[in-house]
């Protein structure tokens, strides 16, 4: 019996695929590349946007001519399935399974032999007023940090160069250690244990919310050697009334603060964010405070969505008021913006020796990315030095563009 893993959304989904995968292996099932090979293609959704929602329904003709020529085809939607969506999706798949459970006892099939998603928590109690989040995924539960300890440790020792925590808000994260009630750890306490375990390994994490962005956890960021210097960090939005439309708890102001307290303790850091442009309302004078937001805090990446409404939310009882045409162009007034920023950004790197984790090697190109997540395009030069994936590099910095910097191996 052959499998076929279909993912969709975030690395949170990404993650639980690498564990579904390992317990269906352990249940006898071999997996396939070709979607069309296999007796049972399991859908891992996303429902963020609706138009992720569309692409899967839209998909179904596929599945039933797969079923045509195989009958004994089973399909499976997993992931994040919004309960308004459970009858139209009941009626099209074999089964709709939509337990988020965080601990599979399994080895999860990691993306590869050397960059590692460990789950540290799941779920959601923010309800920001335009998320589905909450709905699909419940409230926030945290893994017992003894076992994220003893997942990290065990792939350190299989020389993992990367581990990457994973939380749909990391810094909420609240457990117990060595099972005592009284030794409760938190996020800055977990980093601490982590950064202990023994190796030459990286440590990063997302995402994280601004609400729980302490000066606590920024020095103890800038203070573990293992722990990267890149921090996404979403601002959805640079306008207060906005803001509080969205349920975010924070403002503008305190969001800037944040940015200046982070720069302040790790000079080096990488910033990424989430924007939504569009949200119910938005006029072009909130709009622009977000591209004022933007200008000053000066991040590397930007993720801009446009808003979609969702049923179930609390933001979807306000009229989608903004067109898709207005959405357009707000996103593409960010995106020059955050080329600026951006460039400016990796400008610095230029003539700098820094470390590279490599993740791809083709014909004439090493691609990695430095601990500070900027992703470098090397030249093979030294082909004696036999260089392989998964190893840490000296690269001097020869060239920034827009969104990668380009180099040369020293060492
Ligand atoms: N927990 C994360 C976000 C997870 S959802 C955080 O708060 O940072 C990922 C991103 O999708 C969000 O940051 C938001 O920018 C976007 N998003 C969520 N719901 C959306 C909607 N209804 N329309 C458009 N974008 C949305
Ligand atoms: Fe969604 Fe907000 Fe939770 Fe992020 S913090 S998952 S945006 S509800
Ligand atoms: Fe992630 Fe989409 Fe679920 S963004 S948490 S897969 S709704």
């Amino acid at each position: 019996m052959k499998y076929h893993i279909k993912t969709y959304g975030c690395q949170m989904n990404y993650s639980d695929s690498e564990r579904i995968a390992s317990v269906l292996e352990l249940a006898g099932y071999k997996k396939t590349a070709q979607e069309s090979d296999a007796d049972l293609i399991v859908i891992n959704m996303c429902s963020v946007r609706k138009s992720a929602v569309d692409r899967i329904a839209g998909n179904f003709k596929k599945y039933k001519q797969y079923k045509k020529i195989n009958p004994n085809l089973k399909i499976v939607l997993t992931g994040c399935v919004l309960e308004s969506d459970r009858e139209r999706f009941e009626k099209l798949f074999d089964v709709v399974e939509t337990r988020h459970c965080l601990v599979s006892t399994a080895k999860p099939h990691y993306q590869n032999k050397f960059s590692a998603y460990v789950p540290i928590m799941t779920g959601c109690n923010n309800f920001c007023s335009y998320c589905v989040v909450p709905y699909t995924r419940g409230r926030e539960k945290s893994r017992p940090a003894e076992e994220i300890i003893g997942e990290i440790t065990g792939l350190v020792d299989n020389k993992y160069k990367e581990i990457i925590l994973l939380g749909q808000n990391v810094n909420s994260y609240k457990s117990k250690v060595h099972k005592v009630e009284s030794q409760k750890c938190d996020f800055p306490k977990l980093l601490k244990l982590i950064n202990n375990i023994p190796g030459n390994f990286w440590i990063r994490f997302l995402t994280s919310h601004p609400k729980d962005m302490t000066e606590e956890l920024i020095k103890i960021i800038a203070r573990c050697e293992k722990i990267t210097p890149h921090i996404h960090l979403a601002l959805q939005s640079g306008d207060d009334e906005i803001l509080k439309k969205m349920n975010r708890k924070y403002t503008a102001e305190h969001f800037l603060d944040l940015v200046k307290l982070i720069r302040k303790y790790i000079p080096d850091v990488t910033i990424t964010t989430d924007i939504i442009v569009g949200f119910p309302d938005e006029t072009e004078r909130q709009f622009q405070r977000t591209a004022e937001v933007m200008r000053e805090a000066k991040f590397d990446m930007v993720y801009i969505n446009k808003y979609s409404p969702r049923a179930g939310t609390a933001s979807y009882k306000m009229k989608d008021d903004v067109s898709w045409e207005e959405k357009k162009r707000r996103e593409k007034i960010l995106t020059e913006i955050l080329k600026k920023t951006a460039l400016e950004n990796n400008r610095k790197y230029v003539g700098k020796i820094v470390e590279v984790l490599v993740e791809k090697i083709d014909g004439s190109f090493i691609y990695g990315k430095t601990r500070s997540f900027k992703n470098v395009k090397m030249g093979i030069k030294n082909r004696e030095l036999g260089i392989k994936k998964g190893e840490f590099l000296e690269v001097k910095i020869t060239k920034a563009k827009f969104w990668n910097l380009e180099g040369e191996v020293v060492k």
